[in-house]
């Protein structure tokens, strides 16, 4: 048996002999240095006991010239290392039956093993034994802070991922994501961070019905998967309701053996972790880790992980769900204004409804983004708004107007402008109620703008507006043949309107038409 560790090594090295070593908490000896005499080592079992106790260095026997230096050896070994050193020269006819008995060692052996040896001051020997003492307690201590370090860093590096997730997913809540492309990009993002085969989200369905603008409620329940995703869309919804997620707003995790009982209906997940996608009360959804890739447990480091992506994601849709809501409140309040301006104007009956879907049909045509074609078919509907402002006699006269009617008429645009001028959420509409009048060679009203001076959007209402204007019946006139109609536009290209709208009337007149048609 060979003393294997360092501290016993670091021994040897600063003594130059080979100790002994005992057992620290037993006080028996575990190594013979074939160095060393054989010594009576039982006998002294309680005071190595008390030496690894005291953590020093101490001669526990001084018979001259012989003495006996136990090391206490700091770390996993738990060992006391002994040896009997000589503090004097000893020569071949010296006596030291003495201290040769008080050891146990036979005098004979001992004179010889003696002599042999080179003789070390008491002083020097304690000094180097607490020298070496020192050194193998730093020893430990930086091959514990190396294994600190080394777990620190893998830990490190989780937290980092985590937290390079939990930011990335951060800067991407903006109201124009989907709920559905955030999920996806979660999904895609969380494989490089979560050790499961499969992740899913779940998406419920939301209440509420499609409103006229573009943006509608989910009606069913969707499902997003990444990797090996064990379930589909109704499996997870019955998986949903087996676990009682509804019911939790706190990560379910499941693993064998509960997944290995027969009552467990899916077989194929055999571990699972799931949180809602809530927002206070409301929840959206689930985020589901499906069967770990070395088939450990799922544990607290995932779960926690995923509680913080589903709130990331439950924040998402309770803020899309606001804005649905706040879209469908605006879209209520700008169909009662409509119906205030169609009340007010019989004869145009549907007219503002008419001029938003024409104006939606030709920004799509000039390729406009769906922002730009929400704000106008909102301008379309409340393009007239001001005609509430207007006397009744003047607008709902059959014959011609005089230019003072005229001149009242005209006041509308500003009239609507001030209705709607506190109105934040209808910021965007108002260019198109001051300047639906406008003219693209500066000849129209209340600014004379003209060219690219005057909004697109203002630009493009115009030319509905006037379309509709034409193709509608009037108290004092018919609705003018479409040939007329195309007439009209194409002379007026680049006079009145812009030519680039006008061009795009042309092109979509047949879906227009149908637009027209199907209003009255
Ligand atoms: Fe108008």
């Amino acid at each position: 048996m060979a003393p294997a560790s360092k501290t016993a090594a670091l021994v040897e090295q600063a003594f130059g002999v080979e100790f002994n070593l005992v057992d620290g908490e037993s006080g028996e000896l575990v190594y013979a240095s074939p160095d060393q005499p054989g010594a009576d080592w039982q006998m002294r079992a309680e005071l190595f006991r008390e030496v690894a106790r005291r953590g020093r260095p101490e001669f526990v026997e001084e018979e001259p010239p012989l003495v006996v230096l136990a090391l206490p050896l700091a770390g996993a070994d738990e060992c006391v290392a002994v040896a009997i050193f000589v503090t004097r020269p000893v020569l071949p006819g010296d006596d030291v039956s003495q201290a040769a008995r008080a050891l146990g060692i036979d005098p004979e052996e001992a004179l010889r093993w003696a002599s042999r040896q080179t003789p070390w001051a008491p002083g020097s020997l304690e000094r180097v034994g607490r020298l070496v003492i020192k050194q193998a307690a730093a020893g430990a201590r930086i091959k514990e802070l190396e294994e600190d370090t080394e777990s620190l860093s893998v830990n490190l590096a989780a937290t980092y991922e985590e937290i390079s997730l939990l930011y990335r997913l951060t800067q991407n809540l903006k109201i124009s994501q989907s709920d559905k492309d955030l999920g996806r990009v979660a999904l895609e993002w969380m494989q490089e961070v979560v050790p499961a085969e499969g992740l899913a989200i779940q998406l419920l369905p939301v209440a509420g019905e499609d409103d006229s603008l573009t943006r509608g409620g989910r009606t069913h329940s969707v499902l997003l998967s990444f990797g090996r995703c064990p379930v589909d869309d109704e499996q997870f919804s019955r998986l949903a309701e087996h676990l009682n997620l509804r019911e939790s707003s706190q990560p379910t995790v499941v693993n064998p053996p509960a997944t290995q009982d027969d009552s467990w209906p899916f077989p194929q997940v055999e571990q699972l972790i799931t949180v809602p996608l809530a927002e206070g009360r409301n929840v959206f959804g689930w985020l589901a880790a499906f069967n770990h890739v070395s088939g450990e447990e799922f544990g607290t480091v995932e779960a926690s992980l995923l509680s913080s992506v589903g709130a990331i994601l439950g924040i998402h849709s309770g803020n899309i769900e606001l804005y649905r809501q706040q879209s469908e409140l605006l879209a209520g309040v700008v169909r009662a204004l409509t119906s205030a301006i169609d009340a007010k104007d019989p004869y145009t009956c549907g007219h503002s409804d008419r001029v938003a879907r024409i104006a939606v049909r030709l920004a799509q045509e000039l390729g406009c983004d769906q922002k730009l074609v929400d704000t106008i078919y909102l301008s379309g509907l409340l393009h007239d708004i001001g005609k509430i402002g207007i006397d009744d006699s003047v607008l709902r006269k059959p014959g011609k107007l005089s230019e003072e009617e005229y001149e009242h008429i005209k006041t509308h645009v500003r009239i609507g402008h001030r209705i709607l001028v506190d109105l934040k959420k209808l910021d965007e509409v108002l260019p198109v109620v001051l300047y639906h009048h406008e003219s693209w060679d500066g000849r129209g009203y209340p600014r004379r703008l003209a060219g690219e001076e005057i909004p697109l959007s203002a630009r493009i209402v115009a030319v509905a507006d006037s379309l509709d204007a034409m193709g509608s019946d009037r108290p004092y006139r018919e609705r003018m043949p479409d040939e007329k109609i195309d007439d009209i536009f194409r002379s007026g290209a680049a006079k009145q309107w812009d030519a680039q709208v006008v061009d795009a009337l042309l092109r979509a007149r047949d879906d227009i038409r149908e637009i027209m048609r199907d209003e009255r």
